[in-house]
């Protein structure tokens, strides 16, 4: 028989990723969608797989939507990847961040403890949970300290997965997840930004790119390796939480030199320091240790730093280029 999977943020970069890889798999996958006014599954769309996803109608902020999901579905597994997920947008939006991210992850455990309780459950947690960092490199005993409101709101949705699974027994499981990018990456986040942007000005499209602090720096990994680790942890006969990352980190700066190098251009010609683009609070820099997860789940990242940066660069000159 084949498993099935309830992914919430199906629409997002992990929730795509995610949905390919189980439905290679074999699962039955069912997405849970919150209604936009507009399509947001352009994502789905170029990989060309969602009219292979079931979607059900919610929103994580609505605890009885979050409960009929899991009542139809009853999944073997729940991964929940829906959050508001712009750590910059938290200051501005900190109640519907806190709504989501925090109190959402107990929508989802409460309607899997009283409907579901054989299904397994997988926390989307956050390397911003670390924030200003309590050691060099982090790894699942550094103690936290958040810098956003989204990094507040994520370290309770943390902690409630641990209570859950500590309270109730719950196969429930935390992926304390480093910075990780694609070509599906949303245009907001710094690699992205930097993609679209070398891809606008190498075709003329763009005169310049305007940034905020690029002394700051992130571990940073490719999604597509990212969701394996995600997948590998519902896999184990324990539930434990996991830091996934890639052991290497890289400033705003020498990220920006990689993208821009690739189409034969200095970014320093081009660059614009906004103000706009600064934090109240930032979260200078992050440097995961993946050892746990490696050990315990065989997992590797597979894509390096300068790979993942070409990747994105190439998918955006083709987008660029069509319009
Ligand atoms: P993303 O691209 O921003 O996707 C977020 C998803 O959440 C979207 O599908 C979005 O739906 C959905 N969503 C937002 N608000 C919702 C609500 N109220 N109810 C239901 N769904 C809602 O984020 P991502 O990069 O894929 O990240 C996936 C998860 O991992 C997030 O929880 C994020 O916080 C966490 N995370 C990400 C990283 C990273 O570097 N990418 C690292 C650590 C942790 P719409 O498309 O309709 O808006
Ligand atoms: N987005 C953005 N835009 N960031 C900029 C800019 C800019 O113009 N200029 C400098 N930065 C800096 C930010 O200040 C931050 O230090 C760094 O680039 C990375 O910013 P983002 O790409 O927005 O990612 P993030 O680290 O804040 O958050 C991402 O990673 C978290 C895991 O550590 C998100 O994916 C979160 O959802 C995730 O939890």
């Amino acid at each position: 028989m084949s498993k099935s999977a309830l992914i919430t943020g199906v629409t997002g970069q992990d929730g795509a990723y995610l949905a390919q890889l189980l439905l290679d798999k074999g699962y039955k996958v069912y997405g849970f969608v919150a209604r936009r006014s507009s399509d947001t599954s352009w994502r789905l769309r170029e990989l060309g797989i969602q009219g292979d996803i079931e979607f059900l109608e919610g929103d994580l902020a609505d605890a009885s939507s979050v409960q009929r999901a899991i009542l139809t579905a009853k999944p073997d597994e729940v991964y929940n990847l829906g959050a508001q997920s712009f750590v910059a947008t938290s200051w501005n939006q900190p109640i519907t961040t806190g709504v989501v991210d925090g109190l959402g992850v107990t929508h989802v455990l409460e309607a899997i403890r009283q409907f579901s309780p054989e299904t397994r459950f997988y926390q989307a947690s956050t390397s911003e949970m670390f924030g200003l960092i309590q050691a060099e490199m982090q790894d699942e005993s550094t103690p936290f300290y958040p810098r956003s409101p989204y990094g507040v709101a994520k370290l309770y949705g943390h902690w409630i997965t641990v209570n859950y699974r500590e309270s109730f027994n719950m196969h429930a499981s935390s992926g304390i997840l480093f910075n990780h990018e694609s070509p599906l990456r949303g245009i907001e986040f710094v690699t992205r930004k930097v993609t679209d942007a070398v891809a606008r000005i190498k075709l003329g499209k763009q005169k310049e790119l305007r940034l905020g602090n690029i002394d700051a720096k992130r571990d940073w990994g490719f999604a597509g390796d990212y969701v394996e680790a995600m997948w590998l942890m519902l896999q184990q006969d324990q539930p434990d939480d996991f830091v996934v990352a890639t052991g290497v980190t890289t400033s705003v700066r020498d990220m920006l030199k990689i993208a821009f190098e690739h189409v034969e251009l200095n970014y320093e010609d081009f660059l614009v320091i906004d103000p706009e683009f600064f934090r109240p609070a930032e979260v200078d820099i992050l440097l995961g240790n993946p050892a746990k997860a490696r050990n315990k789940l065989g997992w590797e990242p597979k894509t390096s730093l300068k790979e993942l940066i070409t990747m994105m660069v190439e998918a955006d000159l083709k987008r660029v280029g069509k319009e």
